[in-house]
Formats: C-alpha cells, structure tokens, sequence
C-alpha cells in the first residue's frame, strides 16, 4: 500500500534540525523546558518579515498541537450547549471539536467558482445561530487549498464582527504555498479590531516535516481573550517537548533554502497530478494555492467510496466524505515524484477496470 493519506511528508526534515536534535540528545538530561528566548524572538521576527505582522512576545500561547490548540479555543470562546460555525469540507478534527467541548456544530458549505473553492458570503452570513460563539477557520483550506484573498478575509471578518464572533484561525499550512504570485495573509495581521477576536494558530509542524514532535503555538493579542484560553487548557494541556522547541529553533533559523527547495519539487508534482487528472475521464481538480494535498472530485467515476476502492490497488488516500465532500479523495503529494507517479499508475488501473 502506497501511503497517501496522513498529512505529513517523506521528506527528511532540514539537515540543520537533524543536527541540532543530535546535539540536543547528546547533552542528556531531558527535563522540563521552557520556549527560547531566541525562538520568541525568531517567530517574531520572521512574522514580521513575511506579513509585516507586528505581534508582542506576551501574544505567544504555546502549545503541542494544534488539534489541541482549537479545541481549547471551543472551551475558551463558549459554554456548553452554545454552537461553533465552521466552513466544510473541512479537516475532519474540525467537525468533532465542538462535540468534544459539549457544543453543537453549524456546518456552512463553501462552494466551488471558477476551479476554486471559496466562501458563500449569504450563505454563512444566514447559518450562524444565536447562540454561535466561535468560528474555526482553515487558512489556507485544508482540503481545497484555498489561500484567502485580502477582500475575503476583510468580509469574512465583518461579517464575524457582526455576529460577535470570536474566530479561531488554524494557519498551520502558511508555509506551503504552491501558486508563487500570491501570499498568505494571517487574518489577524489586518487590523487590531479583527486581531482583538482571533487566536490564530501557527505551527512549524507541516513545513519542516516535524509534526510528530509536537510544537505549535496560539497567537492572542486581546488579553482578556488570552487569559481565558490559558485558563481553558489549564491542568490539561501538557507542556510542549524539548525536542520540539529544539526542531522549532533550527527550522525557523535555518531552514528556508530547504522550504524553498521543497516548494518548488511540491509544484512539479502538483502539475503531474493536475496533468494526469486532465488526461483522466470522471476526476476534477480545483486550482490549489497551497498544501500538499491534492483535492480530487471523483464523482465522476461514479464510485461510493473512492478512496476504499482504490485501496484494493495499493494506493491509501483518504476518503472526501470524511471532510463532508462524498465522491473526493485526499490525496498526499508529500513524496518523491517517482512514488507519486507509481500511485497515479495504480490509479489509473483502478479506473480502467470500471470501464
Ligand atoms: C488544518 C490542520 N490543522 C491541524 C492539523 C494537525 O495539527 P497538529 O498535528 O499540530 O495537531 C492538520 C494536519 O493535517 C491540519 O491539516
């Protein structure tokens, strides 16, 4: 079975996050740890250089994970009973997070214009209930892989505003941006008044290929806001690992000619999944701005599960309908060109043999 499903990469992590785990593991003594100055210091400085984000080291929440870190925002936004928007398809945590927190679940479908999924202003404007406190927000969309626009973002925010929202931003694809004319916008980086009701959550995690050692942070500008959450995970939340904060360090200090790299080999094979999905009868694709998965309508093969099917050729994706969108796969395009090119293969067997 090729592994195309969990959203981690094949790639070995950059050589400078491997050395310094090795130094960090030949000093011996594993105690309890506290974040770097130098890493505070290192997160501020690379927001500021990427989106001209301004933020203040005090705004820093860690945390080990940031399923972790939207659920709390559940707990910290509402009470029991209240009600969590979210946009689907969605990463599937997403969908449990207010169940988890004893809350209820108000799902607003995006929709797909011109090859790229995007936000149904009326629509969302309308779903949100009285007693909808939180919006969890995926930026850029996992799955979809939609980079929000400025004017979007701007709406969406206003239209938070108008129902006194608080909005949790995951971020945690930032870095991965295949389409190179545009940027990411963190939601909270455009006006004090949109950052005083978000908790953004960024991670080096998904870029440097680290996210089984658990490393992320909130960032929560409104204090008020911030003395809840830390309160929310109170007694519950463990401490982020040594190791983490190390691989945190070395990535963001040294690791942008490897990101840079990596972009690049991620866009090329973006571009032989797109190619092969224009060349095949029954699967679609929207433009994606960013991630390394791969959004793929199947409805047109007609098949109930896709996914399960094309696992009896060897090739695991995950299936649409677990984020809300039946008939897609989830496919992972973090590997090397010649394993994606031998799933694509088995990919295609799969379909010949329904014709
Ligand atoms: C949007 C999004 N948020 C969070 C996560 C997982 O974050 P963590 O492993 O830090 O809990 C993923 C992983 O796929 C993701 O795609």
């Amino acid at each position: 079975m090729l592994p195309m499903w969990v959203a981690d990469m094949d790639f070995r992590s950059p050589p400078e996050v491997i050395e310094a785990l090795h130094k960090r593991v030949d000093h011996g003594v594993f105690g309890y740890t506290f974040p770097s100055e130098e890493l505070e210091d290192i997160i501020i400085r690379r927001l500021k250089k990427l989106y001209s984000w301004n933020i203040k080291k005090e705004w820093l929440v860690w945390l080990p994970g940031l399923v972790t870190g939207f659920n709390i925002a559940c707990r910290a936004a509402g009470n029991i009973n209240d009600d969590v928007a979210t946009f689907v398809p969605i990463y599937y945590p997403f969908l449990k997070a207010p169940a988890n927190n004893i809350q209820t679940l108000t799902e607003i479908p995006l929709v797909e214009k011109n090859k790229r999924w995007t936000i149904d202003f009326e629509g969302f404007d309308k779903a949100v209930k009285e007693n909808t406190k939180l919006f969890l927000f995926c930026n850029p969309h996992n799955p979809g892989g939609t980079m929000f626009t400025e004017e979007e973002l701007l709406k969406f925010a206003e239209i938070c505003k108008r129902h006194d929202l608080v909005i949790c931003s995951d971020e945690i694809h930032c870095d991965l941006i295949l389409s190179k004319n545009k940027k990411h916008i963190p939601l909270a980086s455009l006006s004090p008044e949109i950052s005083e009701r978000t908790i953004t959550l960024m991670a080096p995690s998904k870029t440097f290929n680290i996210a089984g050692l658990g490393c992320s942070f909130a960032i929560i500008s409104d204090e008020k806001l911030r003395i809840k959450y830390k309160k929310a995970k109170e007694g519950l939340v463990p401490h982020v690992n040594l190791l983490g904060y190390t691989a945190a360090l070395a990535a963001y200090k040294h690791g942008d000619e490897w990101l840079e790299k990596l972009l690049e080999y991620l866009r090329g094979n973006y571009r032989v999944i797109k190619e092969f999905v224009a060349r095949t009868p029954g699967l679609n694709i929207s433009e994606q701005d960013a991630t390394y998965l791969a959004w793929i309508d199947a409805c047109g093969l007609g098949l109930e599960k896709p996914a399960e099917y094309f696992e009896k050729y060897n090739v695991g994706m995950s299936e649409g309908a677990v984020f809300r969108g039946p008939g897609y796969i989830r496919m992972n395009f973090g590997c090397s060109r010649s394993i994606l090119n031998e799933a694509l293969k088995r990919i295609k067997a799969g379909i010949d043999d329904l014709t």
